[in-house]
């Protein structure tokens, strides 16, 4: 006789009416973490992830966590059904990752789902059949222990969200960094991600993070990143950070989990900044992978319905702890000048978000400086005026002085106009990009040994379609094991030095060209160039007289001076009149 037991219970109203209500299933991805983390609550220690384009066909998740008995796998797919809460004050006590009771129910409604599931102690499985929120079928059958869900053809029965699902290619970037996110909290269980029968990754159980991040991140980089760690009654954390010479163009490697669980945090995100406070560069973003573990009654998990934020009761108090345990471990550059500083964080601010948007043309330009303006109200009290072609002419061709460089960022003149600034770097990226655009991609520089370069298999996968295309704009680039790129040549037009470090930043700048462009509305071509222009770019550089005499007429022969490729600007001015103002001189 076999014994049957239910743990699942459905929700009374007044419990579920509580929860945080909505649609947590907008893209395959969501599918894939939701799925995953049923497999973690389940206790499981492997876990397999199959996706079918990109999870659109087919979405299997195989565990071999506790299973589910023939009453409870008929309940799990009910709304409001879980094992995980009965009251709903257990959602301050929990320990695991669940607890809406909607997943499946809203996944097994969209989709032709079957679930195969048995428990240890019992013989034989069961599986359930479901259509679009019908169940077709229970029955007993073979299976090992543990649970299978298949989800096939996803939103099959809802046309229209059907066509929000975006290529397959964006789709399956998200599964994947769905799959490591959980692969880097647990590294305890074994995960397995296969894409159209290709194995994407795959880690073993490890009691070491930092072994587990290697597998998924690149491992070159894991190496050299900080470990911290912090204990005190409220909470505990630990993670690892970048020392300065490390940090990103981009934000990927930020990741916050909170009890396991990766969620976004806008008060850690700013803790980290503010950490690095003065020691990074403009346009320049710490590395973090902070692990915090506290009492789940300090947290509030059900703010949100896909669980991705949550409160935190100390907010201000782990804030504080956090950045005072991660600053001194940062070893420190200060920037030489404290000059205005708020002048200098409000245009910081407007280009940050400028460098959000990146799906901004040249052609938008216009556009932008007016948003730009809006934007940074700060700013607007000092009137910046954005030069015109005649006042370019004057800045190249007429009487300027070259006063001097500020936070080895800027140059400043004086010019018939007042003061003018130039952003360097955003200069020599119109230089560069149009010179670029207008070689023929032919001349190369060949590399003494080549540059390998290992990806994440989340960027990997953005990156592999662009290779045939880089190739032809004068790289040359080949696949190389299961996720990495072997650089052989660059194009002898980027004139770069250091080509490691080339190689590293091109590929960074690509991966967030197209991470900010899912409409891909940003032809590849383009991204590629602004990419490695931006990357050819020597930050930091003291600049010579001739130097600068040679950039502002190289600017002044450009197509499009006003602004770098990214539609920052490269020149501004600041007029006398306005400084005047500033002193209290006028009115
Ligand atoms: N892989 C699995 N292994 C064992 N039990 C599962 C699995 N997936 C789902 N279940 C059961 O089904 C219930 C409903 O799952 P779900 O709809 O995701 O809600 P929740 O996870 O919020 O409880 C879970 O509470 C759990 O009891
Ligand atoms: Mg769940």
């Amino acid at each position: 006789m076999t014994v049957h037991s239910t743990k699942i219970k459905i929700l009374p109203k007044e419990i579920y009416t509580r929860i945080a209500a909505g649609e947590v299933i907008e893209r395959t991805a969501n599918v894939v973490k939701e799925l995953i983390e049923n497999s973690i609550d389940a206790g499981s220690d492997e876990i397999v992830v199959e996706v079918v384009s990109a999870g659109k066909k087919l979405i299997r998740i195989t565990d071999n966590g506790c299973g589910m008995s023939k009453e409870d796998l008929v309940l799990s797919i009910k709304p409001h059904a879980t094992s995980k809460i009965y009251n709903f004050e257990d959602i301050y006590n929990l320990s695991t990752l669940g607890f809406r009771g909607e997943a499946l129910a809203s996944i097994v409604s969209v989709s032709k789902t079957k679930i195969v599931s048995k428990q240890k102690e019992e013989p034989l499985g069961n599986q359930i059949l479901v259509y679009a929120g019908e169940v077709i079928s229970v029955s007993e059958c073979a299976s090992n222990d543990g649970t299978t869900v298949e989800v096939k053809d996803l939103f099959y029965n809802t046309p229209a969200r059907l066509k929000f699902l975006k290529s397959d290619y964006t789709e399956r970037i998200h599964i994947i960094h769905t799959v490591e996110e959980y692969a880097i909290a647990y590294k305890n269980i074994s995960f397995k991600l296969y894409s159209d029968n290709d194995l994407i990754f795959s880690v073993k159980k490890t009691d070491n993070v930092r072994e587990r991040l290697k597998e998924i991140l690149k491992k070159s980089i894991v190496d050299e990143l900080i470990y911290f760690e912090y204990k005190d009654k409220v909470f505990d954390a630990y993670g690892f950070i970048s020392p300065v010479e490390l940090s990103q163009v981009n934000k990927t490697l930020q990741m916050f989990f909170v009890n396991n669980r990766p969620i976004t945090s806008r008060s850690i995100s700013q803790m980290l900044y503010d950490a690095y406070k003065d020691s990074l560069p403009t346009g320049r973003h710490p590395i973090g992978i902070i692990f915090l573990n506290l009492n789940p009654q300090m947290i509030d998990v059900n703010i949100h319905p896909t669980k991705r934020m949550v409160k935190f009761e100390n907010e201000l108090y782990i804030y504080e702890k956090l950045k005072d345990a991660i600053r001194p471990k940062i070893k420190h550059q200060f920037s030489p000048t404290k000059f205005s500083a708020e002048f200098k964080e409000s245009v910081q601010q407007t280009s940050e978000e400028i460098k959000e948007d990146r799906n901004i043309s040249n052609v938008q330009q216009d556009f932008l400086l007016e948003k730009n303006l809006d934007k940074a109200d700060k700013v607007q009290e000092f009137k910046f005026e954005y030069l015109t072609d005649d006042n370019l002419n004057k800045l190249g061709l007429e009487n300027y002085v070259y006063l001097g460089q500020l936070n080895k960022t800027y140059l400043l003149f004086e010019t018939n106009n007042g003061l003018t600034l130039v952003d360097q770097h955003a200069a020599s990226e119109r230089i560069l990009y149009e010179k670029f655009m207008n070689s023929n991609f032919l001349s190369s520089q060949k590399l003494l040994f080549p540059i390998n370069l290992e990806l994440k298999p989340s960027d990997y996968e953005a990156v592999k379609p662009y290779v045939d295309l880089i190739n032809q704009l004068g790289f040359e680039v080949s696949i190389s094991g299961r996720s990495s790129l072997g650089f052989y040549s660059i194009p002898s037009v980027l004139n770069v030095d250091d080509v490691r470090d080339f190689v590293f930043r091109f590929i960074e700048n690509l991966v967030s060209e197209i991470k900010s462009d899912e409409k891909q509305k940003v032809p590849s071509k383009e991204k590629i160039i602004r990419s490695a222009c931006r990357a050819a770019i020597k930050s930091s550089d003291i600049l010579t007289l001739s130097d600068v005499e040679k950039l502002i007429s190289e600017l002044a022969k450009c197509e499009q001076p006003f602004s770098c490729p990214h539609g920052r600007p490269t020149i501004l001015n600041i007029e006398i009149s306005q400084i005047e103002k500033m002193f209290l001189r006028r009115k």
